[in-house]
């Protein structure tokens, strides 16, 4: 039978951001539920390969790093929150190292740093290319020793359940008026929806990745936090700026798997068909370059030369070496008959991160009364127009930390909850008719991304994609309505939100900045602005 269930915290996603959130309020002695739709460590933390950015060599300091971040951003990072992330990351850092954490270290014993694209230091700690694997292991295990969490696997939240918090009637969508008092979530398992119910939910549900049709996120990241967020009227920001990761394998699936920047960081370049070195032509970090600009020059390279990719050439090193450094991406290249040491690596740019997001404080508020966001499904103002290469990781230890400050001081002065919630009411069956046409809907959004809202923008191609994708929304909604929720509606739900709200940002940003670039206007406006879309 269906019973509601009630915490101090929901959390909704087990990545970096959840979990270290989850452990800080429970050390406050909350009772914490994690809610997450697959497995636990199924996140996009898990693949993360080049590591944290973070200062811990005397070589190196605070100052030079909040550079490097504001360089990347492109003039959209809000100083005050690149200096306390940056500055509040060694601490952050320290405690995942308590927690049994080791990070690769030097023959004397001391941290190996590696070197990504726009960093001016060797300063990103890694675990060798599985640092993502790593920290999702240590802090699990913490988990797991937390009596005060409950970790809720194969569970869907589908919707934020709010409630006025004033007398009278103020709008639905004023979310300042109303305050969180818990969210649906699908059992996956058993087709249930269940009720949970808390004063706090945060937000921990990664990225969108799977909005385009190539990536190299896994298939959770379908922007489920956006979404549920821009429905209860948040404010969503900075959206259009989705990095394209430069160096993605190029073979024939729609998934891509990554070749970590930290492989340019050790001295790989990227060459054309032709076999020239292009970087110099368009940056003078050449091949270390801001990502932004080594996807754009990527792109420009293949359509002026008609090829499906460039080439990445590390064999200046040797196979030993390379398997040593980079264990997971060499076993891939020889999955693919690729010896690092020996062949060129056929790369492409694909859908990576989103810097955009719901609109947070410093402290991961959002406008809404007990919903906080932290790590990739937030927007703090500290990537900008372009994130700085392993900035992500760091920026989620610290939110998740601060978050814990700011919930507890809310829970300590929120109300109870007076009227109960009222259950889901299920809207119908299955068809497997209906189930062909969602999965056409899904490749056909995946595919308009992907050709009209890709590295080079235009209006128009703007404009079509936002015509279609609007279509699509209506006959999702049509869907939605008569038919039994399952995790490939709820996604496809989210997914068209997420595209519709990257493509207005994209059409508010009558300028190119960072990770936009649109022919229209190529160049950059005197005052950067954040671009913001709120549900009406
Ligand atoms: P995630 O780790 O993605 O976790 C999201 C969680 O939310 C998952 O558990 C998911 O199942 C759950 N979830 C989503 N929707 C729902 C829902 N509706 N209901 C319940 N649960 C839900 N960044 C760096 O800083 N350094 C790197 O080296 C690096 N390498 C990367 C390599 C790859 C291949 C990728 C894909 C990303 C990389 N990044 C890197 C980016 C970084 O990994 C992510 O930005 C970061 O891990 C996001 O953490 P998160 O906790 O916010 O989200
Ligand atoms: C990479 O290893 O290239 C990914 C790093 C990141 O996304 O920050």
């Amino acid at each position: 039978m269906k019973k509601t269930k009630v915490y101090d915290v929901l959390v909704l996603g087990s990545g970096i951001a959840g979990l270290s959130f989850a452990l800080k309020l429970a050390a406050k002695g909350c009772q914490v539920a994690i809610l997450t739709k697959k497995d636990q460590a199924e996140s996009n933390t898990n693949y993360a390969q080049g590591g944290i950015a973070c200062v811990t060599s005397p070589e190196d300091d605070v100052r030079s790093h909040i550079e490097d971040t504001l360089v990347a951003g492109d003039g959209l990072c809000d100083e005050t929150v690149v200096e306390q992330i940056v500055k509040e990351g060694p601490p952050r850092v320290r405690e995942l190292i308590d927690f049994g954490l080791s990070f690769t270290a030097d023959p004397e014993g001391q941290p190996s740093l590696g070197r990504e694209g726009g960093h001016s230091q060797r300063r990103i700690l890694h675990v060798k290319d599985i640092t993502g694997r790593a920290i999702e292991q240590a802090l699990l295990a913490q988990i797991e020793r937390e009596a005060k969490v409950t970790v809720f696997e194969h569970t869907f939240a589908i919707d934020i359940i709010t409630r006025n918090k004033l007398k009278g009637k103020p709008s639905h969508l004023d979310p300042a008026s109303n305050q969180v008092v818990g969210c649906y979530a699908l059992d996956v398992r058993s087709g249930e929806v269940n009720v949970f119910q808390a004063p706090v939910i945060m937000l921990a549900t990664g990225g969108a990745g799977l909005v385009y049709q190539y990536t190299s996120n896994p298939d959770i990241a379908t922007g489920d936090g956006v979404a549920m967020a821009w429905r209860v009227g948040v404010p969503v920001q900075n959206m259009e700026f989705v990095q394209f990761h430069p160096t993605t394998l190029y073979n024939d699936s729609d998934k891509r798997f990554l070749i970590s920047e930290a492989v340019r960081g050790e001295g790989a370049i990227l060459r054309n068909m032709a076999g020239e070195a292009f970087m110099e032509k368009y940056h003078p970090l050449k091949d270390l370059a801001p990502r932004d600009v080594v996807a754009r020059a990527i792109d420009s390279e293949m359509k002026r030369t008609g090829s499906r990719h460039a080439w990445l050439d590390i064999t200046h090193l040797s196979s030993e070496s390379l398997e040593k450094r980079f264990p997971q991406i060499f076993a891939q290249c020889k999955q693919n008959d690729l010896d690092m040491g020996k062949d060129w690596i056929p790369v492409v740019p694909a859908a990576h991160y989103v810097c955009g997001g719901v609109a947070t404080t410093l402290d991961a508020e959002t406008v809404l009364p007990g919903l906080y966001a932290c790590g990739e499904v937030a927007c703090t103002g500290l990537h900008g127009a372009n994130r700085l290469a392993s900035n992500s990781l760091l920026e989620a230890l610290v939110l998740a930390d601060r978050g814990a400050k700011a919930v507890e001081k809310y829970l300590a002065k929120v109300p109870p909850m007076e009227e109960p919630i009222r259950e889901w009411v299920d809207y119908g069956g299955h068809s497997e008719d209906e189930r062909v046409v969602l999965l056409h809907n899904w490749e056909e959004l995946r595919r308009t991304m992907w050709d009209y809202v890709g590295i080079v923008r235009s209006t128009r191609r703007l404009t079509r994609a936002r015509t279609r994708i609007r279509n699509l929304a209506r006959e999702i909604q049509e869907y939605y309505w008569n038919f039994s929720v399952d995790p490939t509606l709820l996604e496809l739900r989210n997914l068209v939100v997420v595209a519709d709200v990257i493509i207005e940002c994209a059409l508010q940003r009558k300028e190119s900045r960072g990770l936009h670039y649109t022919i229209d206007h190529p160049r950059k406006e005197k005052i950067p602005e954040n671009s913001e879309v709120v549900k009406t």
